[in-house]
């Protein structure tokens, strides 16, 4: 099931590609409300039901109500559709009696999922991140907002709304010729650093799809560009190619590479939970446990630890993740320092970026006049001798 797949760690993008192009804009729209509205559902199916049952009967249920508040299909046939796949998991009476009920209080219910219930350790950990309640609200807000595309573009365009480099986009079939869409807390993070990294050699240790090394390139510094993943090559090479770049990639793993003393610079930006993507990836909300963490988590130290051994000294390394789990950001500066005393933490110059210990959150009510922001984290080391 679609829903499996995106469990086991695939985006809904992804994970909808094995369902025919017709039905997967629809398909896409009602996974990404189950994912956004998860507890309200759970909820619902609790309160109706007194009785334990198994898990695959309780999702179809989930589903079936997201359909019953968000289509436009006929009840009856989404209760027929649900009674009928749940005979697959023995379960075609439960799931009816559940979905007849939901039907009798149609408008009780409605109210139980108008407003989206946000996990508790969600919004601890925002709440850890930020000690401001008016970000607070912000970002539970935005969850139930559609959110901005932005554009970036490689050079200065006149009619872009921020830093005369970033724009909205409405069509995203209708991307500027010499612009990439990302997310504008991408833009600030690598504008952050840019009189760090003119004319420096940069290593993009984790450069696909590719948005960072041309924020890098763009702002003048020299970047060699490797990853790991053939499928994200492939997607950094048509996006060079569009943008008629002359930065080429290499398949490599980073934590089997030996560059030590050739660059200046090394941008980690590290593979993560994606956390701070919640509002366009909401089913990141329901992975925030302990195993999935640690396991994106251990790599992350490793990662760090061997862009220290390859750095010059003098160097720099630019340690990123879109997430604002402790976990991934502070915990893994602050034992990084703690065991390495050769490296010093660097200001960044940016009233869109918050300090936090030994790094920097982007604050996404900064970009309220825009539409908002996903979340980063960032922290820049250098390296003393
Ligand atoms: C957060 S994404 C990078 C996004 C990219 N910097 C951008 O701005 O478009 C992390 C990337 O790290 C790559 N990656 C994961 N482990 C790696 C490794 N051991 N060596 C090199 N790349 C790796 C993944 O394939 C993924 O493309």
């Amino acid at each position: 099931m679609t829903t499996e797949k995106v469990n086991k760690g695939q985006s809904v993008d992804n994970a909808i590609t094995s369902l025919d192009k017709i039905k997967r804009p629809y398909a896409f729209l009602i996974i990404q409300e189950h994912f956004r509205r998860y507890q309200n559902t759970i909820e619902i199916v609790k309160e109706l039901s007194h009785k334990k049952s198994n898990s695959n009967a309780v999702l179809i249920i989930q589903i079936a109500i997201i359909m019953i508040y968000f289509s436009t299909k006929p009840v009856h046939s989404i209760v027929n559709d649900s009674v009928e796949f749940a005979k697959n998991f023995k379960a075609p009476g439960y799931v009816n009696v559940i979905l007849r009920s939901v039907l009798k209080e149609k408008d009780k219910f409605r109210s139980a999922i108008k407003e989206i219930k946000i996990g508790n350790e969600f919004k601890r950990q925002i709440i850890k991140i930020y000690s401001s309640k008016k970000i607070h609200n912000f970002i539970f807000n935005s969850l139930d907002k559609k959110p901005v595309n932005y554009q970036i573009s490689y050079l200065d365009d006149t009619q872009a709304i921020y830093d005369k480099r970033v724009s909205i986009i409405d069509d995203l079939k209708k991307i500027k010729k010499q612009s990439w869409v990302q997310d504008i807390v991408n833009y600030e993070c690598i504008r952050s650093v840019k009189k760090l990294i003119k004319n420096k050699n940069i290593l993009d240790c984790c450069a696909a799809p590719g948005g960072k090394s041309f924020l890098l390139s763009s702002f003048g510094a020299n970047v060699d560009c490797i990853d790991n993943q053939k499928n994200q090559i492939e997607k950094f090479k048509s996006n060079a190619d569009r943008l008629e770049l002359d930065l080429k990639i290499k398949k490599q793993d980073f934590l089997r590479s030996n560059f030590k003393n050739v660059y200046d610079c090394i941008l980690l930006d590290a593979p993560c939970s994606s956390l701070g993507t919640f509002r366009r990836n909401p089913d990141v909300m329901l992975k925030i446990n302990k195993n999935f963490l640690k396991s994106k988590n251990d790599k992350q130290a490793l990662m760090l630890i061997h862009a220290s051994k390859m750095i010059k000294p003098k160097g720099y390394i630019i340690y990123i993740v879109c997430s604002f789990h402790m976990d991934e950001t502070i915990e893994v500066i602050d034992k990084f320092l703690k065991k390495n005393t050769d490296f010093n933490v660097i200001e960044l110059q940016s009233d869109k970026l918050i300090k936090k210990n030994n790094g920097y959150f982007t604050n996404p009510l900064s970009f309220k006049k825009f539409g908002g922001s996903d979340i980063f984290y960032i922290s820049v080391l250098e390296r003393k001798n």
